[in-house]
């Protein structure tokens, strides 16, 4: 159906215009909310069209034109990338991973406010992020009542349709007009002290409504555009990726024999990559039946899994599909839609949500220390690598948090467990289970030198394995405290020599 069929609200039909008609109504200086999470829902043509009259506005040698950006999480080139290279983004929030935009903040040339995904509405709500002036939104469609069918992904989308004085939609044909119907948007959060429980108990609960609504006098522009998402294709799961996914997959079936998880496991939250893609995989070829997920995005694994049954409902607020993936999507959209429900992310990452429905989150990590904190964001402790997105919503929460990665980075040079980690995103006292392609470290229960041997004799590769038991040995025998024994001298050396000899 083409963007012109999608406008059926009377009111706005004289509202549509071009993307640089929209974009020359955004002045400088305002924070602007704009659609999108993991590529997918945000806007094509406006970021584009904006990122055009900042060169020309720059080129004449004016003051800085920059703008704030805040979305659901990551976008697209499209977005991120066009007005990162004509320095446009003041500030971004939640997360990002541009390379462009990467560049700026770790040259300090970006403000960057990484926030837990679950919190950035309630934080726009209460008001000390500043005022949000415009919101940019793409949607699949706009009803007779100017209420929108979001698009392919909801994000944050309903706090910035609230909070924004104005509001420009961009109308997407390319998204399919099947997704209508798919979303539920919950609108009965508040802050505190009003707040009421989120009635949800299982991932294929409904409670909201299938559209987003919005007053049509605030919308000050439409402009339909013809887009795909960014939809890059995953890699074929390699070796590594494989050996982590039977790790997890081994432990899964050892905690049902155990009698800690029910056979149908429990809801799953993955983040999205190529490993956890390779887990999916590896539960989609296994004897599992009947999962749920409750997680942050839909990625071409989980789709995989709907479509064999292995999983009933995934809940998300996101896709993140390869372009094959797109296609099974839209050519099935009917199938998918009774199996998939979209919210926004203050309710698909919901700690209340989390800890109920007790979630296996599985998400990346940078390094791991041998006591069990993790660093998800900092490459040697100061530069920014994407962000801590949902990662701490659900691993904090969740029933088992477990963190992946390989044992080593940059061809071998650089080892994922360290003596200390250079940065902490997830405390000991969060992660339950560390899993490298050398094997699974199960944490819980075990006191920070228990978690020392776990972690070094699983998880670390035997190239670092000697060097990381005699820091252990040497923490120990140092005289300091020996509850979490370090030698603080030594503690970042590792950090230190790969930075000076290219070599951990
Ligand atoms: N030191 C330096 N670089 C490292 C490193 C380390 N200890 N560990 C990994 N890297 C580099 C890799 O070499 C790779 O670099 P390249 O792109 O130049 O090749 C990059 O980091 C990504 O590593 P990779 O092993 O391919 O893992 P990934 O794509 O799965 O990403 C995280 C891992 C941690 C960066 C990613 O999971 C992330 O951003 N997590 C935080 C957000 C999150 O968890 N979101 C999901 C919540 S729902």
């Amino acid at each position: 159906m083409s963007a012109e069929k999608r406008i059926r609200c009377e009111k706005l039909k004289n509202r549509i215009m071009s993307a640089a008609d929209a974009a020359a109504m955004i002045p400088p200086g305002i924070n602007v909310g704009m659609s999108g999470f993991t590529g997918a829902g945000y806007p094509k043509a406006i970021p584009g069209a904006l990122a055009e009259r900042i060169r020309r506005h720059n080129a004449e040698g004016k003051p800085p034109f920059r703008i704030s950006v805040w979305t659901g999480a990551s976008t697209a080139p499209e977005l991120d990338g066009v007005l990162a290279e004509v320095d446009g983004i003041e500030r971004r929030l939640p997360f990002q991973t541009d390379p462009i935009c990467r560049d700026r903040i770790n040259t300090g040339k970006m403000d960057y406010v990484d926030y837990h995904l679950s919190e950035v509405s309630q934080y726009a709500w209460s008001g000390f992020l500043g005022k949000m002036d415009i919101a940019v939104i793409e949607v699949s469609g706009i009803r007779e009542d100017g209420s929108l069918i979001p698009s392919s992904s909801v994000g944050n989308n309903k706090t910035w349709i609230e909070q924004a004085d104005r509001i420009i939609l961009e109308v997407n044909d390319q998204q399919s007009a099947g997704l209508e119907g798919m979303h539920d948007v919950y609108y009965g959060t508040a802050l505190p002290p009003h707040r009421q429980p989120i009635m949800i108990t299982h991932p294929a609960d409904r409670i909201g409504d299938a559209y987003l609504a919005c007053p049509p006098e605030k919308v000050i522009a439409v402009v339909k555009t013809s887009a795909a998402d960014r939809n890059s294709p995953f890699k074929e799961p390699d070796e590594v990726s494989k050996r982590i996914a039977s790790h997890i997959l081994n432990f899964f079936h050892q905690e049902i024999e155990a009698g800690r998880l029910p056979a149908e496991l429990l809801p799953i939250q993955s983040g999205v990559g190529n490993i956890p893609n390779a887990v999916l995989n590896g539960l989609d070829a296994g004897p599992f039946k009947n999962l749920t997920a409750f997680t942050e995005v839909i990625q071409d694994g989980m789709l995989a899994m709907l479509k064999s049954g292995t999983l009933a409902v995934a809940s998300a607020t996101a896709f993140s599909l390869s372009p094959k993936a797109l296609e099974e999507l839209n050519a099935n959209i009917d199938f998918y839609r009774e199996r998939i429900i979209l919210r926004q992310q203050d309710i698909s990452n919901h700690p209340e949500l989390v800890r109920r429905l007790g979630i296996i989150a599985m998400n990346g990590l940078i390094e791991a220390d041998i006591y069990g904190n993790v660093n998800s964001t900092h490459i040697m402790g100061t530069r920014m690598m994407n962000g801590i997105g949902g990662s701490g919503d659900f691993a904090r929460n969740g029933y088992l948090s477990i963190f992946v990665s390989p044992s080593t980075a940059k061809g071998g040079a650089i080892s994922a467990i360290v003596p200390m980690v250079s940065h902490v995103d997830h405390t000991e006292h969060d992660v339950k289970i560390i899993v490298t392609e050398q094997g699974l470290a199960d944490l819980r229960g075990l006191s920070p030198r228990q978690r020392a041997h776990e972690i070094i004799d699983k998880c670390a590769h035997p190239d670092f394995k000697p060097a990381l038991m005699d820091y252990f040995e040497r923490s120990q025998a140092s005289g300091r405290g020996q509850h979490t024994p370090h030698l603080l001298e030594e503690a970042l050396s590792w950090h230190l020599r790969f930075e000076a000899e290219g070599h951990m």
